[in-house]
């Protein structure tokens, strides 16, 4: 019988999931089907009810679900769980499990792209909502020890660190501060909402003093370049966009529900077909 996977959110016309999901499954010939479900916060906990009852086998969750999913599943992942967030959840026997691939493909894409043992590197994340939050822990989970987290408001940033599940040597920093300290750095992961179409004039701080040699991220995708990956760049930088994320978080889902490992490189193209 044909399996059912889908992604619950609200909006969820415009998630690139579906898509994405469903063009695999038929590449590797696994009969399933992916669907986007629009799910209102109220109807949240009556979805998941439903959702095991009529079979569906695993989904993903987006904004605004994440965080208000997790007392309405029955296990939660420990990362998952630290983050505070669930952005994947797997049916295993009777229980609804929840997990957090959103970190780990960040971290995944950065490996393909940047080919280094991450431990040694001082890494700073601009940002300090769930998207830094997931990489930050996901980063400590690995054991890389040396993280700053600036930010806007200070005090989010700081409240990151002091909630930390991993030991680590990081400090909360304002934006002025990492702009005027950038060259410290070798990895530099940009998590903010800033640069994002159609604001695409905008970048969270200058990396006027970046080093060549340092790598430089931002989670955005589109566009597919930002001003500050432009600037990174231009200093020298390599540098990777947020599709690689967004193929890996979903890889990893799929691959738990369906216990095969898809093809990332055509997952990606999938999507940057559809981005244009
Ligand atoms: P996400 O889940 O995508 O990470 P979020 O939790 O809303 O989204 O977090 C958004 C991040 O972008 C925050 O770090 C936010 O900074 P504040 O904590 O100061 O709000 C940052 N951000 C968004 N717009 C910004 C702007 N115009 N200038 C600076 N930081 C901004």
């Amino acid at each position: 019988m044909k399996k059912l996977y889908g992604v619950i959110g609200d909006p969820i016309a415009h998630s690139l999931s579906p898509a994405m999901q469903n063009k695999e499954l038929k590449e590797l010939g696994i009969d399933a089907y992916y669907h986007p479900f629009r799910i209102e916060g109220k109807d949240l906990k009556t979805a998941v009810e439903g959702m095991k009852v009529i079979g569906v086998e695993g989904f993903n969750v987006t904004i605004p679900h994440k965080t208000a999913i997790i007392p309405f599943l029955d296990k939660i992942d420990p990362l998952a769980k630290a983050i505070g967030a669930v952005n994947t959840v797997v049916r295993e026997g009777d229980h609804f499990v929840g997990y957090n691939t959103d970190g780990v493909g960040f971290v995944e894409s950065l490996r393909e792209d940047w080919k280094k043992d991450l431990n040694g590197e001082r890494v700073l994340i601009i940002g300090a909502g769930g998207a830094a939050k997931a990489i930050y822990y996901t980063l400590l989970s690995i054991g890389v020890k040396r993280v700053d987290i600036c930010n806007r408001t200070l005090y989010k940033a700081e409240e990151l660190i002091a909630a930390q599940p991993y030991e680590a040597d990081s400090k909360a920093i304002p934006l002025d501060v990492a702009e005027t300290n950038i060259d410290k750095y070798s990895l530099v992961i940009q998590t903010t909402s800033i640069g994002m179409a159609p604001e695409i004039d905008k970048s969270p701080i200058s990396l006027r003093g970046i080093r060549p040699s340092a790598f430089v991220s931002d989670i955005i995708y589109n566009p597919d370049q930002t001003l500050f990956l432009n600037q990174a760049a231009q200093k020298g930088a390599k540098t990777q966009n947020g599709l690689g994320m967004l193929v890996y978080q979903g890889a990893l889902a799929f691959e738990k529900w369906t216990n095969v490992k898809p093809d990332v490189t055509r997952m990606k193209r999938t999507l940057t077909n559809i981005l244009g």
